[in-house]
């Protein structure tokens, strides 16, 4: 199958909880042979966000309704270290950096330190826990990447031995775009990209 029919969706396909399940499969095709982190999430941001859009039951491809944004923001002394440098490409162990995503451009990068971390990347990261978040208006602290999101939420990546190496995010152009299911399919695809990637 072309890489690129992966994220198809059948019409079988009725629930959400088929549709998740469906997407995970598809990851892990797509991920197999490859440890690389930034391949693995480069792939994975790409199959949900066009899997979303090609789920008319969904949220469709409306364009104001859909998905607008997912990607994964990452630890910054988890990138790779550029060859011609002494120097790691950030040496903040408080910051995660912008990586693979699917989308309009956003901010480079979010503050995780305790006392200084705002927004909800940070706050699902430093609570290590999932954040649901039906209106980013109301949420404090929001970071507006687009500000023609309405909705988003955000799962951390968490290795096996409890280290957090970042976090996946998702934006809707709707109000309420993410319920729990959605919140149960992404945690279990959190989780295969981590378990499927070198660190
Ligand atoms: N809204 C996020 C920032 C990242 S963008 O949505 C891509 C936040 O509040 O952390």
């Amino acid at each position: 199958m072309p890489h690129a029919d992966t994220s198809l969706v059948p019409d079988s396909i009725k629930s959400k909880s088929e549709f998740w399940t469906h997407v995970h499969t598809q990851l892990e095709s797509l991920t197999a042979g490859e440890r690389n982190w930034v391949t693995n999430c480069a792939n994975a941001a790409s199959l949900i966000y066009n899997s979303l859009l090609a789920f008319p039951l969904y949220f469709g491809s409306g364009t104001d309704t859909a998905v607008n944004w997912c990607g994964v923001y990452i630890v910054a002394d988890r990138f790779p270290k550029p060859r011609n440098s002494t120097k790691a490409p950030s040496e903040h162990t408080d910051r995660l950096l912008l990586g693979p995503f699917c989308g309009k451009p956003a901010c480079q990068f979010i503050n995780v330190s305790l006392n200084n971390g705002r927004g909800v990347c940070a706050e699902a990261f430093i609570q290590c826990r999932p954040l649901l978040v039906p209106n980013v208006d109301e949420y404090p602290g929001h970071i507006a990447c687009d500000g023609e999101t309405k909705s988003e939420i955000v799962i951390p990546l968490v290795l096996q031995n409890g280290e957090r190496v970042g976090v996946l995010d998702l934006d809707c152009l709707a109000l309420s775009g993410f319920d729990e299911q959605d919140r149960e399919g992404l945690e279990k695809i959190a989780s295969l990209i981590v378990d499927s990637s070198d660190w």
